[in-house]
């Protein structure tokens, strides 16, 4: 017999996972993993799917200006603000079939149990898909929850080009995705399931990360400019190589990190030179640094130190070039009353919870700049995440569905 209480309310961990399965299949790439960016074909038919199985569950859904797309399960009194839930369906370009999606489909779990059992709460229920999350093809990461937060302006998230030229305005407007509204709806508090994308919990054995906030994090291009020339007959002390500038600025710059300690992070993962022909110096370099830090202080101090170092070695070769920050998003602590419902929801399904900072950016660190809002995080193995690779139990994520279920009863009541 079917338990009708709210707090005996749990998810189908069965539907979850073959939910997970199906949409793992669109963008699927060789190696068992998905690639469905921001606004390409993939993305579009994976938020298809969704709005399907959101609608065959009662949900009305509706799409804002920026392509975010919202599922609505009615409230009791369904004019008071919402009990949001949700994350992103777009993936990096060797991502894996979890990070993010766990977060909307486990939304939709909570949805399809309610239904289930009959239950109603009194706030409404949403399931947000927030547009471009990973910031991959359209550099601006969590794009969508920061133009719906008022973090970013409607017209500089259209402006953002990806490597062919196209923008984010023109791919909303080819697949027809966008509406004009511009309205926020009221948010009571909202909660994020997502794989935790690192190793804290599987080293340290635990089944749930209450999540306590966000570490800060921002992205930095540095463009170089020197000058095109043979690579046979320039001798080395003629040339004007930029690729110099990154010869001297990546130990130093890994050397910086870490003096910064074990929670500084430094990424170059995108070195691009022009002509890019084997036989030519490269008369122009551009790269991006992405930096992260848990501690104000420590964070602040490494930006700055980057800055100057990338400077220093472009001054040093007497080179034009400068860097600049070109995407940043503020550490955020979450709200207590909320961690406090992950936290009661954890101890009453009896997990085994810690309470831990993400090393990831999240669309909660923007929906917390309008709503009292927290997350949860399940394993994954290894830590590995933007992997194909990517995985993570029917188990864990189940338990973790069953969380973000109870929190949300809590909130929703
Ligand atoms: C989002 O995936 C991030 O870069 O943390
Ligand atoms: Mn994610
Ligand atoms: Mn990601």
């Amino acid at each position: 017999m079917q338990n009708t209480t709210s707090s005996g309310a749990r998810v189908n961990g069965t539907r979850l996972w073959s939910r997970l399965m199906a949409m793992a299949k669109i963008g699927a790439t060789a190696q068992g993993g998905c690639n469905r960016q921001a606004l390409t074909e993939g993305d579009l038919e994976g938020r298809e799917l969704f709005r399907r199985w959101a609608e065959a569950a009662a949900c009305s859904v509706r799409v804002d200006a920026i392509g975010n797309l919202f599922a609505h399960r009615p409230g009791r009194n369904d004019t008071l603000p919402v009990v949001m839930t949700g994350s992103h369906l777009d993936t990096q370009p060797t991502g894996g079939k979890f990070d993010g999606v766990y977060g909307v489909l486990a939304g939709l779990e909570v949805i399809e149990s309610l239904n289930d059992r009959s239950l109603t709460t009194t706030h409404p229920i949403e399931v947000a898909v927030w547009c471009n999350e990973e910031g991959c093809r359209f550099p601006a990461a969590m794009m969508g929850s920061a133009v719906w937060s008022g973090r970013m302006s409607l017209e500089s998230a259209y402006a953002l080009t990806d490597r062919d030229g196209r923008s984010v305005g023109q791919e909303l407007e080819r697949w027809g995705v966008k509406s004009s509204a511009v309205t926020r709806q009221r948010v009571k508090a909202a909660f994020e399931a997502h794989i935790e994308q690192g190793p804290v919990l599987e080293q340290r054995g635990k089944n749930i990360g209450i999540v306590t906030g966000v570490q800060h994090m921002s992205r930095h291009e540095a463009v170089v400019l020197g000058q095109e020339a043979h690579a046979g007959p320039t001798p080395m002390d003629l040339r004007r190589d930029p690729v110099r500038v990154l010869a001297e600025a990546l130990p130093a710059m890994y050397a910086a990190a870490a003096r910064h300690g074990r929670d500084a992070r430094l990424t170059v993962a995108v070195i691009e030179t022009r002509p890019a022909s084997p036989n030519t110096v490269p008369g122009f370099l551009r790269f991006f640094v992405d930096l992260r830090h848990p501690d104000t202080a420590q964070y602040r101090s490494l930006r700055e130190e980057v800055e100057s170092l990338v400077s220093a070695a472009i001054a040093k070769h007497g080179l034009k070039g400068e860097i600049r920050c070109v995407w940043q998003a503020p550490g955020v602590v979450f709200d207590p009353g909320c961690v406090a419902a992950v936290r009661n929801a954890a101890a009453a399904l009896e997990c085994d919870a810690m309470e831990m900072v993400s090393g990831a950016g999240h669309d909660s660190v923007n929906v917390a700049a309008i709503a009292p809002t927290a997350m949860i995080f399940v394993p994954c193995a290894g830590g590995l995440s933007h992997n194909e690779a990517e995985s993570a139990t029917p188990a864990d994520l189940e338990r973790g569905a069953n969380v973000l279920l109870q929190a949300m009863l809590s909130t929703a009541a």
